[in-house]
């Protein structure tokens, strides 16, 4: 296999706090006019542009910053139908509350399989325009054995990264038989689903009539374990509740949304920094006009923290890392380093990787390129389609 060495690196973001020679304020591992070389998809040397071995190829960058691709830890991406009407009702005060999830499962069940691949594929494509190099997929939106099976087979030929969250609402033809809803996806949905997942989760939040208890949220988990399937939970999205100490007393790799933390909430995961992540998800804040959580005080606290977009049809549409980044300095007051660290090698732990979300050698050569000097300008110039995979630049020139 060729090895390509990557020049005119203005800043290199590695995350690799060993790195010789580099920078370390903010552990971001900093180097400036670097040069990386790429093997058989792999990184095989980082280090200042200076002293870069000879390699088979060679492609310059022409001045941009590099840092590691984005690991987007939290997406819904298999589903159909338009909730578009939803979000401007939302904006005139309407409160989210998970009801228009039955929409989705609608208009999901009725594609077909190629109009679902299509819709994910296009999202996709998104995501990596916008500097996205791994992308976690939920299902959720069939709700029924053959209608979440098929939605993580078609997530997983995009990614290993597949969670099956049949457990996303009760469906109304079960709302008055929710524990025969719940022995459906602890049985024959799990049998069906486990082969093409590597995560379980659910959605526990005791002020949606939709959503699981705390109760039922942790049958569900401990079933889904038992049937080799790693943890995550939605939590404490809406109002305070138990997601997030249920998360931790089950060893879940994370915690999404937390929204709305108590003290113990906030202390139990600090606690549990080593083993349950909180993965924050301002742009469904953003997208729900909700108070945003308060990403500051969980990281001085000492919880892990990530960031992910939850590009869903209801409480995110958006798949763009870049967004919440910007979202996660101004409003949850990150500094513009935390909230890289967060976006990359935070969301990485969440996913249990340590390949990802850095760059240094041995890990995967998962590069994101920006139209900018420094990563700063990640949040320092929101809206601007300043990211974009190395690959996709590769298409479009430098
Ligand atoms: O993560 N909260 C539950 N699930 C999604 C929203 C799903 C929807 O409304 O379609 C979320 O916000
Ligand atoms: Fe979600």
């Amino acid at each position: 296999m060729t090895a390509t060495v990557i020049t005119g690196i203005a800043e290199l973001v590695t995350n690799d706090e060993d790195l010789e020679g580099a920078d370390h304020s903010e552990h971001l591992g900093r180097l400036r006019n670097a040069a990386v070389i790429v093997k058989d998809g792999l990184i095989a040397w980082v280090g200042p542009a200076s002293r870069a071995p000879e390699a088979d190829r060679r492609r310059d960058v022409g001045g941009r910053a590099v840092v590691p691709g984005f690991v987007d830890s939290h997406s819904h991406l298999v589903f159909a139908g338009d909730r578009s009407a939803e979000f401007a009702a939302r904006m005139t005060g309407v409160k989210y509350d998970g009801g228009g999830i039955a929409n989705s499962v609608w208009a999901t069940r009725a594609a077909s399989d190629d109009d679902l691949r299509a819709l994910v594929g296009a999202r996709i494509e998104e995501m990596r325009a916008q500097g996205t190099t791994t992308v976690e997929i939920k299902s959720g939106y069939g709700l029924s054995v053959e209608d979440e099976a098929r939605s993580l087979r078609i997530a997983a030929e995009f990614t290993s990264e597949t969670t099956f969250l049949g457990a996303h609402v009760v469906p109304p033809a079960y709302v008055d038989r929710r524990a025969e809803y719940v022995a459906l996806v602890t049985g024959e949905m799990l049998s069906a689903c486990a082969p093409h997942a590597r995560w379980i989760d659910v959605f526990c939040e005791p002020r949606s009539a939709h959503a699981f208890t705390e109760d039922e949220a942790r049958v569900v988990l401990s079933a889904g374990r038992d049937a080799g399937l790693g943890l995550r939970v939605h939590g404490n999205q809406l109002g305070p509740g138990p997601g997030a100490r249920l998360a931790v007393e089950m060893g879940a790799a994370s915690i999404d949304h937390c929204t709305f933390l108590s003290e113990e909430d906030i202390e139990a995961l600090a606690a549990a920094s080593d083993t349950t992540v909180a993965t924050l998800l301002p742009g469904a804040e953003f997208s729900t006009r909700s108070r945003y959580p308060d990403a500051r005080r969980l990281f001085d606290a000492g919880v892990s923290i990530a960031l992910a977009t939850d590009c869903n049809p209801g409480t995110c549409y958006s798949s763009s890392m870049p967004f919440v980044l910007a979202l996660a300095v101004r409003e949850m007051g990150l500094t513009p380093a935390e909230a890289l660290r967060a976006a990359t090698v935070g969301s990485a732990k969440s996913l249990r990787r340590n390949d990802i979300g850095v760059i240094r050698p041995g890990s995967r050569a998962d590069l994101a390129v920006l139209d900018a000097p420094s990563y700063l300008h990640l949040s320092y110039r929101p809206g601007v389609p300043i990211a974009s995979t190395l690959e996709e630049r590769g298409r479009h020139g430098s």
